[in-house]
C-alpha cells in the first residue's frame, strides 16, 4: 500500500489538531468496524467557517483525511463547505489507496454532523446539510453509523 506525499505529511504533521472551546458547532462520527473515531469543531460566523480543528482517534489516512478536510473548510461559507465531500479531501491528498477510501468518509461525515450540530444550535432542521447538499447537486450518503453528539 502506498501513501502519497500529502498524506505522510498531513499524517506526521496534522494541521488544525485540538478543540475549539467556544464552537459553533461539534459533530463526531465513528466506524464501528475499525473502531475508529473523528471528532471536528467548527468556528462559524455570519455563515462562514472562521476555524476548524479536530480529534482523530483512529488510523494515518483518517488524521490525514481529517487535517486536510480542517484545512480545506477555514474561510469558506457553509454552501462551499459542503462541497468538500471525502472524494474532494481524498484528491487534495494525492489519492489514497482503495481499502484507505472508507476512512476519508469520516472527515466528511464529521463535517457534515458539526453543521449539522451548528443548525440545530440555529433552530433550523436537522436535514438542512442535505438539504444544502442536495440543491448543490452533491450526492447525499446513508448515515449507518453516525453517533450523535
Ligand atoms: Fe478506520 Fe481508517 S481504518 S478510519
Amino acid at each position: 500500500m502506498e501513501y502519497s506525499e500529502k498524506v505522510m505529511d498531513h499524517f506526521m504533521n496534522p494541521r488544525n489538531v485540538g478543540e475549539i472551546e467556544d464552537a459553533s458547532g461539534v459533530g463526531e462520527v465513528g466506524n464501528p468496524s475499525c473502531g475508529d473515531v473523528m471528532r471536528i469543531y467548527l468556528k462559524i460566523n455570519e455563515g462562514v467557517i472562521e476555524d476548524a480543528k479536530f480529534k482523530t482517534f483512529g488510523c494515518g489516512a483518517a488524521i490525514a483525511t481529517s487535517s486536510m478536510a480542517t484545512e480545506m473548510v477555514k474561510g469558506k461559507t457553509i454552501e462551499e463547505a459542503i462541497k468538500i465531500t471525502n472524494n474532494v479531501v481524498a484528491e487534495a491528498l494525492g489519492g489514497l489507496p482503495a481499502v484507505k477510501m472508507h476512512c476519508s468518509v469520516l472527515a466528511e461525515e464529521a463535517l457534515e454532523s458539526a453543521l449539522t450540530d451548528y443548525f440545530k444550535k440555529q433552530g433550523e432542521p436537522e436535514d438542512k446539510v442535505r438539504e444544502l447538499k442536495t440543491a448543490a447537486g452533491i450526492p447525499v450518503r446513508e448515515h449507518n453509523h453516525e453517533s450523535d453528539h
